[in-house]
């Protein structure tokens, strides 16, 4: 059993982390600011499943906050640190990257020098398939030049990747940064295609089609992430490593919102627009890495899991 400092536990992806840990007997000591990007009850609703659990204790704080973050190290024996939070979103970053650098970049800094400081050995860390910005090859390798991110929310998270190299060489910590392919699934990011799509069909309003619809993504459902994580958690033979999780399987962006309408029983009313700034119109994951690594491999076919996501959106999420 191992004492996890998971930061972003009240997000989509941090929350299904946590559940796992604590389902497994770890302890988790989880971290979050619970900002208003989006919808906080949500948040909230994510965490509050853990509340009475003796092994998880929750700190409402900011990664940004060095002091504070030092003072739970301090107090806690942490084992390992696996650092979700993060500003996430392309179009988001655009509009305030300064808040982008501070906490993706900034914020990961310090967290890797509590690590250095309190002797933890082990950091697995988000990083983005947002990294590959415009990549011709198909599919994105982690061999693959990533020296041209097209928005701040990619080249914070590639920054990441580069200071995290650092305190690895330097301090023999052990860096694990996975590169998500957008990730769904229940309890998912309101900003995120999957939940947009479902509200405006359900409300009636029109979604925006990006790109005209010339859109396909390597859509990668959250049970399958997050056995990735886990894995790299329990990775304890690697040094640094950039490892993509992805279901390697692009989509359509007109299929996805076809499996959407089809699940809630409606048709959308499509607004088709331009591409938008800081976007790419396809991303394609090579996974042999992680096949190899980590013994990992997605399992949820794109319909099962937009079944999941609708069952949880009509059921439990619109009703709440
Ligand atoms: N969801 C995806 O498709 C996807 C794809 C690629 C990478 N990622 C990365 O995975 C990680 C988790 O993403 P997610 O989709 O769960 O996002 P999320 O926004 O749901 O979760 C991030 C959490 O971090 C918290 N947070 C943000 N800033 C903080 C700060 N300064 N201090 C403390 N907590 C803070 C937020 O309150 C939130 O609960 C992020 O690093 C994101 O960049 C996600």
């Amino acid at each position: 059993m191992s004492t996890i400092f998971l930061t972003g536990g009240a997000g989509f992806i941090g929350s299904f982390v946590a559940e796992k840990l604590l389902g497994r007997g770890d302890t988790v000591v989880c971290v979050d600011d619970f900002n208003d990007y989006y919808d906080v009850t949500l948040k909230e609703a994510r965490v509050e499943p853990f509340t009475h659990n003796p092994n998880f204790t929750l700190y409402r704080k900011d990664i940004r906050d060095l002091a504070a973050m030092k003072e739970i190290f301090a107090k806690h024996r942490i084992d390992k640190v696996c650092h979700l939070a993060a500003r996430a979103g392309v179009r988001a970053s655009i509009k305030d990257p300064l808040l982008y650098t501070e906490v993706n970049v900034d914020g990961t800094t310090n967290l890797l020098e509590c690590c250095r400081i309190f002797n933890v050995k082990h950091f697995i860390f988000a990083s983005t398939s947002s990294v590959y910005g415009n990549n011709k090859k198909i599919p994105f390798s982690e061999d693959d030049p990533v020296d041209h991110p097209i928005s701040p929310y990619a080249a914070t998270k590639k920054a990441t990747e580069l200071i995290a190299h650092t305190y690895s060489h330097l301090f023999g910590i052990r860096c694990i940064g996975l590169r998500f392919f957008t990730v769904y699934g229940p309890k998912g990011r309101p900003d995120m295609a999957a939940f947009l799509f479902a509200d405006g069909i359900m409300n009636g309003t029109a979604i925006q089609v990006f790109n005209h619809g010339n859109m396909e993504r390597d859509f990668t459902y959250i049970d399958d992430i997050v056995d990735g994580v886990l894995r790299s958690i329990d990775a304890d033979e690697l040094r640094y490593e950039i490892i993509n999780l992805g279901n390697s399987h692009t989509v359509k962006l007109t299929t996805f919102i076809e499996l959407i309408e089809r699940g809630l029983g409606k048709t959308a009313n499509k607004e088709f627009c331009e591409m938008q700034p800081g976007d790419v119109p396809k991303t394609h994951a090579d996974i042999t890495k992680a096949q190899r690594l980590l013994g990992w491999q997605p399992h949820t076919k794109i319909e099962k899991g937009i079944e999941h996501f609708i069952q949880w959106y009509v059921n439990e999420y619109k009703r709440s």
